[in-house]
């Protein structure tokens, strides 16, 4: 009914506006004054922790692109080795697994039967399961030796957004507290993630307020057939959600790449006025990747692409380059996935509505895959 919705449409974009207070909640409390990590809920012992030598994640859809982010948090905050892998792949291929492994299963139902296989499997061969979950008392948690809960609220829009914020604030809590019981040395860097992680919720509600240009982009693309993005470093999971969003919500054929790959293939689909949109790095910092991104947004618009450009504000690097520029505030670079996907979770529920789609619930598509 049009009251559950909040007054919205589609409960996607209920669930949308949501996201500053999904991340808020799922921050709640589990960092304390001092600016350490208090997960007392993952009830696997620091003792054990400490003896872990690998992590590896399993999940699918939506919750792997978490996943994949999530390593690259881990490996750098924790110097722990990680693997991310899709559940439906992960079992069939014999993976090495024993009890110094560390497994996180990133469900939102917590009933996704890949997932849920992956993880018996997983546990089966020793090794620790934390599930990263959204549904009080569901299947993948009560089957884990911990859990760790978004409070995303309930998600019903087959299109995962709000939880997909809040796994990879769970993530990052995950990965912070990895390092805290390891005692991995907590550098100024690590403090200043943390400070920013309490305040990531505001810029998560500035940028839904700058999405209307997002919207009348998406409508005048509503004819095109392609949409391709880019994305470096934990951008280019970023890129595989914004073309994931594209897929299950306007049944248009969008693809995510990594930046760097173009030149091995992905730059012969280039041709006039094929909208790609980018996600750029943040200039500051690890300005390495931000200067071969801009290199690779000069080569795809010299081919004709219709350049989308998701930039930090004050990146002036790239305005030349940039058709339409999408403005995003400056966070870390690991943090900056919790405000780059939203534009393109925008992006892609308005080109559905234009095409006449039915946003809440894409063709072919169920909420939770509870078969293989
Ligand atoms: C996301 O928009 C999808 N509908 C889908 O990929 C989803 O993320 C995937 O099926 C995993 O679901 P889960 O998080 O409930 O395990």
């Amino acid at each position: 009914s049009a009251a559950e919705k909040g007054g919205y449409d589609y409960f996607m974009l209920k669930e949308i506006a949501e996201q500053p207070k999904a991340v808020a909640d799922t921050l709640l409390g589990r960092i304390d004054g001092s600016g350490s990590l208090t997960l007392d809920e993952v009830r696997i012992p620091p003792g054990v922790l400490r003896e872990i030598d690998k992590v590896v994640i399993v999940a699918c859809g939506t919750a792997f692109h978490a996943g994949m982010i999530a390593k690259y948090a881990i490996e750098h905050w924790t110097r722990l080795p990680c693997e991310v892998e899709l559940a439906s792949e992960f079992r069939y291929r014999d993976p090495i697994l024993d009890a110094q492994t560390l497994v996180i299963a990133i469900s939102q139902s917590g009933e996704t039967m890949d997932t849920l296989m992956a993880l018996r499997h997983a546990r089966e061969q020793g090794s620790k399961v934390l599930a990263i979950c959204n549904t009080n008392g569901s299947t993948i948690p009560r089957e884990s030796d911990a859990v760790l809960y978004t409070h995303a609220g309930p998600e019903v829009a087959v299109a995962s957004t709000k939880a997909f914020l809040t796994q990879l604030v769970a993530c990052y809590l995950v990965a912070l507290y990895l390092g805290q019981v390891r005692g991995t040395k907590w550098g100024d860097e690590i403090r200043a993630v943390i400070r920013d992680l309490s305040s990531i919720a505001g810029a998560v509600d500035q940028v839904l307020g700058t999405m209307e240009p997002v919207r009348e982009l998406a409508r005048t693309l509503a004819s095109k057939k392609t949409v391709l993005f880019l994305g470096r470093h934990v951008g280019y999971p970023v890129a595989l959600e914004g073309a994931l969003k594209l897929k299950e919500l306007a049944y248009m054929h969008a693809e995510g790449f990594a930046a760097g790959e173009l030149k091995h293939g992905p730059i012969a689909l280039i041709e006039e006025d094929l909208p790609v949109v980018v996600v750029v790095p943040s200039p500051r910092g690890r300005s390495v990747l931000h200067d071969k991104i801009v290199s690779n947004i000069q080569e795809i618009r010299a081919r004709g692409a219709r350049t989308i450009v998701i930039a930090e504000e004050g990146d002036e690097a790239v305005v030349p380059y940039a058709d339409h520029l999408v403005r995003i505030p400056a966070t870390p670079t690991l943090l900056q996935p919790l405000v780059a996907t939203v534009p393109l979770q925008v992006f892609a529920c308005e080109l559905a509505t234009a095409r006449g789609n039915e946003v809440d619930q894409p063709r072919n598509l169920a909420k939770s895959v509870t078969v293989e």
